[in-house]
């Protein structure tokens, strides 16, 4: 049965998703925590011709009454405190079998408790990621949806509806109970992070290194947009650095404080990752770069100690162009590998070429890869790795010459380059058989007596220097 649709939180995103909803032919209900704000959009929708099936109400309390059961709540809302609170405001009006959405950046342990405390008291709970921005919200975003199954069968064909389309297929889908949902969106913007970051430290190779200008690398960057490196995040680089100031009239990027923000999702995945025992170093790195990126006063006193980066670098295109995409393979590696270990840890059963399909279109790490990556995983996946399938193997090996010959030329250079630099870490590790963790073996027994595991397969044995 489907359920009756509301929405609260008319912001950017929430106001949106109601236009997208609404033109799709669904009846919504709407109601935001400043009134006022309900007329507004009453009339943006009536504009627009779309406000046939639109009812506005004042408050929670009355849109829930006008909604018949079940019914289905989304709030878009930020995250956090507000969340729990209109939880709070909403439940006395509920009827059993009625859902609440959360279609906010939850951290998706907070979803589990908030899926558990909702459900016990006999309603439904949804976290649902939402990625695209303010345009994927109108025009249709990817959407990855956590929770009961009876849950996501009520509010199915709104969401396809609405959704994205790749080659006409709906770029939504369910990915598990509870935090599913949430930790896919989180593990995306890990990506999203990881991928912007590349980018920008390919940008800063040509630009630094090479004293190509803004719009130049911008033009190079529009170019690689039309082969392997086809994807949303390359084609609005090419144009951000193409684009001019209308103050300056110089590069729009040059007036921008290099300090990058971050509300925490990124953050999450790096955390997950190293809390599941892994690590996601390319994530990671683009995290630690938003981080000192921000110290902005200690990075202008450390220019002043030490030696400039040098301006002399002369890289293949090509080879910059190879190195980003095996950067961007291992990223997206890393994410699927932290999925599927939280898949385990939480027995979601995800299903990892959805997560590939969903990803195709609408949201921000949308690229051509991703097709090629769904394939891998319902292809066979030697121990499990992405980077060890045929098709991505071979795109590394290939590439990763390249990779070597970049990371080399911006460390002669003094370029900082953490996540390409990370991603040809990880990758030289996976290839190595035999690493050189026995030395660290020896040294945890040598100063306290921790033992290790002979060659021969012995376990709980010491060194010499215990004899
Ligand atoms: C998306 C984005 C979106 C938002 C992030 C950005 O998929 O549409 O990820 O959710 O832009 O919140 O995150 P930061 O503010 O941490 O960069």
């Amino acid at each position: 049965e489907s359920a009756t649709l509301g929405l609260f939180g008319l912001g950017t995103m929430g106001s949106a998703l109601s236009l997208n909803i609404l033109e799709k032919g669904f009846s919504l209900h709407v109601t935001n925590l400043e009134t006022e704000v309900v007329g507004e959009f009453v009339k943006e929708a009536e504009d627009a011709g779309l406000a046939e099936n639109l009812h506005g109400a004042d408050d929670l309390a009355k849109m829930v009454a006008a909604m018949a059961p079940p019914r289905a709540i989304i709030l878009m809302i930020p995250s956090g405190a507000p969340v729990d609170e209109t939880i709070e405001k909403l439940l006395p009006h509920l009827a059993k079998g009625d859902t609440i959405i959360d279609a906010g950046n939850a951290d998706f342990h907070v979803t589990r408790r908030r899926t558990a405390e909702v459900e016990a008291q006999g309603f439904t709970y949804i976290g649902m990621g939402v990625s695209g921005g303010e345009d994927g919200a109108r025009h249709g975003p990817a959407m990855m949806v956590g929770g009961s199954p009876a849950a996501w069968s009520g509010i199915r064909d709104v969401i396809e509806g609405i959704a994205a389309k790749f080659e006409g297929s709906p770029c939504a889908d369910h990915f598990g109970p509870d935090g599913a949902g949430h930790f896919v969106k989180t593990v995306h913007n890990g990506i999203e992070y990881a991928d912007m970051q590349l980018i920008a430290e390919t940008y800063g190779l040509m630009r630094n290194g090479q004293g190509q200008s803004p719009s130049e690398v911008g033009e190079v960057f529009e170019r690689w947009n039309k082969g392997v490196l086809e994807s949303y995040l390359v084609e609005i680089t090419a144009k951000v650095l193409q684009a001019s100031d209308t103050e300056t009239g110089g590069p729009a990027v040059d007036v921008i404080v290099d300090a990058a923000g971050q509300k925490g999702t990124g953050r999450w995945t790096a955390i997950e990752a190293v809390r599941l025992g892994q690590s996601a170093n390319v994530i990671e790195a683009a995290v630690a770069a938003r981080a000192w990126s921000s110290e902005g006063e200690a990075r202008a006193a450390g220019s002043a100690i030490f030696d400039a980066p040098r301006g002399d670098l002369e890289l293949d295109e090509a080879d910059l162009e190879a190195a980003l995409l095996v950067g961007r393979i291992v990223s997206y590696a890393q994410g699927f590998r932290i999925l599927d270990a939280a898949s385990a840890e939480y027995d979601w059963s995800i299903d990892y070429a959805r997560v590939a399909e969903v990803w195709r279109a609408g949201c921000i790490i949308r690229s051509s890869l991703l097709g090629d990556i769904a394939a891998a995983f319902r292809g066979d996946l030697p121990e499990g790795q992405l980077i060890f399938s045929e098709t991505f193997a071979k795109l590394i090996s290939e590439g990763l010459p390249a990779l070597r010959r970049v990371v080399g030329a911006a460390v002669a250079g003094g370029h900082a380059v953490p996540a390409l630099a990370s991603a040809l870490g990880f990758l030289d590790t996976m290839r190595t058989k035999r690493g050189t963790a026995d030395v660290i073996q020896a040294q945890r027994d040598f100063f306290g007596h921790h033992g290790f595991v002979r060659i021969d397969g012995r376990r709980d044995q010491h060194g010499p220097w215990w004899d």
